[in-house]
């Protein structure tokens, strides 16, 4: 089944709003992930959101984000083809206005997060306007998520040191004033590796903030950045809260190392030669006692267990998150 776009993504979150579940949205770094992360969701039953930064993007594109998107949006494509759930793609982080208008214009993400948190509040409110704006004029079947408040840690290479936690009644002057289609809220996690148990975490600010929204009619989802860190009963608390998108990342990229690394170390002699060996690795295939071991070598050993170990852990998630059995689209 194809991916799709912001209107269907729109019926996830009222669904994910009524039932109180949250859909993961999974970071991609490079394409098993992205594959491990199909296979844990359709496993599950659950839609999938996932996620390409601009660093990812640029990174798939060989320094071009555009061509990045492109090439990940129809590898995307075909891949969430071979499965019965809904696919979805948000576009992490983004603050080049240039970069949103082709992604709008390309129509490949089903949703865009506009990132000037970091920014004056007036700044914020007016950055995250013109995007709305944007997509108005442009008439894109995309939904637009912003973000009020800072969070702590370094995500795809910008560090924010410091927290800014949300506040609730300047949350529903936000959402009004930019009429942003979800609100990305900082309650005490963190970006990047973070112990749970030394984060402040404030489900009670999110509660806060949900039904100060509500008071003034809206209905806006809540989004949880920084949530590798954050304990699975600790998530389930946030998600009571109206929170129904929960961004993850790092947990994914250590998943990854950390399977490759395993495999490697478990049978180093299978691609490093003993100490006495001649090392020019030139002569390795044809002229030399000692051989690599292909078996071991060949990138898609590794890439098979890169893929199944995400699908695991993924799978894991939806059922923390109680996105498994929810599929609109399964
Ligand atoms: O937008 C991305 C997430 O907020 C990533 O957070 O690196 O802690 O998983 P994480």
């Amino acid at each position: 089944m194809p991916f799709y776009g912001g209107s269907e993504l729109a019926t996830v979150y009222d669904d994910a709003l009524t039932e109180g579940f949250g859909l993961i949205a999974s970071n991609i770094a490079e394409p098993n992930i992205m594959m491990g992360l199909i296979e844990g969701a359709a496993r599950k039953d659950s839609d999938l959101l996932l996620q390409l930064s601009g660093g990812a993007s640029t990174f798939a594109g060989n320094e071009d984000p555009v061509d990045g998107l492109r090439t990940m949006g129809t590898y995307i494509e075909a891949i969430a083809d071979q499965y019965d759930i809904g696919v979805f793609l948000n576009m992490d982080h983004q603050s080049d206005l240039g970069f949103i208008e082709a992604q709008m214009d390309l129509g490949i993400p089903s949703s865009i997060m506009i990132d000037a948190s970091h920014e004056p509040f007036e700044e914020n409110v007016a950055r995250s306007r013109e995007v709305v704006e944007m997509k108005q004029d442009k008439d894109a079947d995309v939904l637009i998520e912003a973000e009020l408040g800072q969070i702590k840690g370094v995500e795809d290479n910008i560090e924010a040191a410091e927290a800014f936690y949300t506040d609730p009644e300047q949350a529903v002057e936000f959402v009004d004033r930019t009429g942003c289609d979800l609100l990305a809220i900082s309650v005490g996690t963190q970006h990047g590796v973070a112990k749970g148990k030394n984060l402040e975490l404030r489900p009670d600010l999110a509660q806060e903030i949900r039904q100060t929204l509500r008071d003034h009619g809206l209905d806006t989802p809540l989004v949880l950045h920084g949530s590798s860190g954050v304990q699975p009963e600790q998530l389930q608390e946030m998600l009571q809260h109206g929170i129904c998108k929960v961004n993850k990342d790092t947990r994914y990229q250590y998943e990854y190392t950390r399977t490759a690394f395993d495999l490697y170390r478990e049978d180093g002699t299978a691609i490093v030669p003993p100490e006495d060996t001649n090392a020019n690795r030139e002569t390795f295939f044809n002229d030399t006692e000692w051989s690599p071991n292909k078996d071991v070598f060949d990138p898609r050993v590794a890439g098979r267990e890169i893929r199944g170990r995400i699908a695991d852990v993924h799978a894991e998630l939806t059922e923390v998150s109680g996105s498994a059995g929810h599929s609109r689209f399964a």
